[in-house]
């Protein structure tokens, strides 16, 4: 069987900075809530019409396939995680395909939200593995400035969230190196609604088996987003923040010391940790309850805020780029999400 290793790694943040004190023109917030709450000073924006969540993935796929030294053609496989892709459908995967001329090769959605590059990176190494692709491409890329209530109704969750994009090549190992040594995924739907976005969607006002409001029969006709649903603000994200941190913080060191025991490793063998940026004091309180030191895990959200799919291969490469990852270092990647949906990627580099 074959191991994975990262062949090539690459990012792209867009060029406009919006800060806390730029958000006060549009909401009742300030810099000290903000910061004091998640550790964000500020965060990326994409260009409104010029840059969508394909055209960002695809800056970050060239730099990662040229560090690969290979050719968009040589790719023969795409995974691509977003949770606010181009289209509703069809999905980001096919439109960097065409973008980048790639062949007529799979494409790949995936759909987990802030847990999404893990899982597309535990699905790619599947394949890696198994022989059947050699150069496959995973990307975890987010605008999601296009989809936040940027009113004081929304402030809770637009605050946090930026736009970026990172990819990774994977291939075989070669040369001894063990590359990806395990990945670990999960999930508990028992809270889906907590951290989610309703609408659109074909869930007509029920959620498995639970009828959340009241509403007539649905007919045929009737559309799964209405005038309604954007007069009550149903067409942005709800999160319940306090429940997500209660459950992020427990998940998140769980699914870490799963990987360590299961490689016979312990967490003062990580060189580097790369949290999810799901907010600075859920990755602190983890961080000090894995006992680790401040140089064993890199945060940027300070910069980017929560970028979702592409937060882990964003930090993951500028850690990389900044030389705080080394040849032979053992790096553990984590995330948390709506869902929930976690997991982990531990691998040496
Ligand atoms: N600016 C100013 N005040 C605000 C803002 C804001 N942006 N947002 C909310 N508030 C106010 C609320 O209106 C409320 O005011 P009130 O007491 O007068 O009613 C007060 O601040 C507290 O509101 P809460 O929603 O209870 O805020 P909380 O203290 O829980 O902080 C936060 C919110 C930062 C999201 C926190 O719950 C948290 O850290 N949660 C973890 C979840 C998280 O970080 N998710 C990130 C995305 S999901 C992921 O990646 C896994």
């Amino acid at each position: 069987m074959n191991r994975t290793k990262i062949a090539g790694i690459g990012m792209y943040l867009p060029s406009r900075v919006v800060t806390n004190n730029d958000l006060l023109k549009y909401m009742d917030t300030s810099d000290e809530w903000i910061q004091e709450r998640t550790g964000i000073r500020e965060r990326r924006y994409a260009h409104r019409t010029n840059e969508t969540t394909t055209t960002m993935g695809v800056e970050a796929a060239k730099i990662a396939i040229e560090r690969a030294g290979i050719t968009p053609q040589d790719i023969d496989f795409i995974v691509f995680a977003t949770l606010c892709p181009d289209y509703y459908f069809p999905g980001c995967g096919v439109l960097l395909q065409r973008a980048m001329k790639m062949k007529e090769i799979g494409a790949l959605d995936v759909r987990n939200q802030c847990s999404g590059f893990i899982y597309a990176l535990s699905v790619a190494d599947q394949f890696i593995k198994t022989g059947m692709y050699k150069n496959i491409l995973v990307v975890g890329s987010e605008k999601h400035s296009f989809g936040l209530d940027f009113t004081t109704r929304g402030r809770n969750i637009s605050v946090i969230f930026g736009d970026g994009a990172g990819a990774v090549v994977l291939q075989p190992a070669t040369n001894g190196n063990p590359g990806i040594l395990s990945t670990y995924l999960h999930s508990d739907g028992e809270a889906a609604e907590i951290l989610a976005m309703y609408n659109p969607g074909t869930h007509a006002n029920h959620w498995v088996g639970q009828k959340l409001a009241d509403f007539n029969e649905a007919e045929i006709g009737d559309m799964f987003m209405s005038h309604e649903m954007i007069d009550k603000a149903q067409n942005f994200p709800f999160m319940d923040g306090q429940s997500v941190f209660k459950k992020a913080v427990v998940k998140f060191p769980e699914v870490i010391l799963e990987a360590l025991a299961a490689n016979n490793l312990q967490t003062a063998d990580i060189n580097m940790l790369i949290p999810h940026q799901a907010n600075l004091r859920i990755s602190q309180f983890v961080q000090h309850k894995l006992k680790l030191r401040d140089d064993q895990v890199y945060n940027n959200i300070q910069k980017y805020g929560n970028t979702t799919a592409a937060s882990v291969p964003v930090a993951l490469c500028e850690a990389w780029e900044q030389g705080k990852i080394k040849e032979g270092d053992l790096v553990c990647l984590a995330a948390f999400g709506s869902g929930f949906t976690w997991g982990s990627v531990l691998l040496r580099w």
